[in-house]
């Protein structure tokens, strides 16, 4: 395993795999790496010759007031669980050499502006143009995309659909901790009552997809029960609960597939989003 940081050095090691014919899978995250990524790139592993990490907290995709200064570092960890994995790059940019004076930028219009894009207008923007940039440094044959964002995925697959990017998207399902919290590198930011509060975002979805389930067909009488039992968390303050179509994320009255049902929490200063899928 090779931790480079050129995008000339990982293009000319690309080559040569291609060369040979070898198929290549990406793994894009932004690091300190948990089991989340982890089963990413496993399933990426089982399906390519070689694999690409990268690992790269990508400025253009904060805002000014969120943290980009903060968000957990670790590249010497990193580089262990991709080696015992089995990946066989890590690619680990600086931003000036992944940006460079740039003056482009890659933006979905309409499904980024839903959900977490409310809140956070800039966001998709910064995450289409450096995932954009990783296709085409990479050229992979696959990237493995999780559905813990399940917003982010549904913006990449059109992303891709609409610039005939040749990558098959793969969505991989959420891994969570022992007692149902979503893996997330910003869960060390949650102190010990804050931890146990952010329980309610796991336990308030069980209790929607359970009424879904069991036939319920309003979507509003899902919202209300995942909101309700939220609320009852006093450290947690709501940023939104929606059912959508899974396609085009425009919001449903009446249950249909494919649904996905996704909330965003702030628990204390940390927000934090889940969601359930039922294709
Ligand atoms: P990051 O938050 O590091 O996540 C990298 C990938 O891991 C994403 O596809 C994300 O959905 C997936 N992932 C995170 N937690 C997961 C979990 N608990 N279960 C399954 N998959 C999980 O998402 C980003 O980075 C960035 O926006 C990026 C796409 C790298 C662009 O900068």
């Amino acid at each position: 395993m090779q931790v480079i940081k050129s995008i000339s050095e990982l293009r000319s090691m690309i080559k040569k795999w291609k060369k040979d014919a070898l198929t290549v899978g990406l793994v894009p995250t932004m690091g300190y790496l948990h089991e989340g990524h982890k089963s990413l790139i496993e399933r990426a592993v089982n399906e390519n010759d070689r694999v690409v990490v990268s690992d790269f907290v990508n400025p253009t995709q904060f805002a000014p007031n969120e943290d980009f200064e903060s968000y957990p570092r670790d590249i010497k960890a990193d580089a262990a669980l991709c080696e015992k994995v089995g990946a066989d790059v890590l690619f680990n940019p600086e931003a000036e050499e992944m940006y460079d004076n740039a003056l482009t930028t890659v933006s979905v219009a309409k499904i980024t502006e839903t959900l977490c894009g409310r809140t956070r207008p800039t966001h998709f923007a910064g995450v289409c143009t450096v995932v954009s940039k990783l296709f085409n440094i990479v050229t992979p044959d696959r990237a493995y995309f999780g559905q813990k964002d399940a917003q982010q995925l549904c913006v990449i697959r059109k992303m891709v659909k609409d610039l005939n990017f040749d990558i098959e998207i793969v969505g991989c399902p959420i891994v969570r901790e022992a007692d149902g919290l979503a893996k997330s590198s910003r869960n060390i930011y949650l102190d010990t009552r804050e931890r146990e509060a952010a329980l309610c975002l796991s336990r308030a979805l069980k209790m929607g997809r359970d009424m879904v389930e069991n036939g319920e067909e309003s979507a509003a009488a899902v919202i209300e029960t995942v909101e309700r039992e939220i609320q009852k968390e006093p450290l947690a303050r709501i940023d939104y609960v929606e059912a959508v179509s899974f396609d085009n994320l425009r919001p449903l009255v009446k249950i249909q597939k494919p649904l996905l049902c996704a909330v965003a929490v702030y628990i204390g200063k940390t927000r934090l989003i889940d969601n359930f899928i039922i294709e």
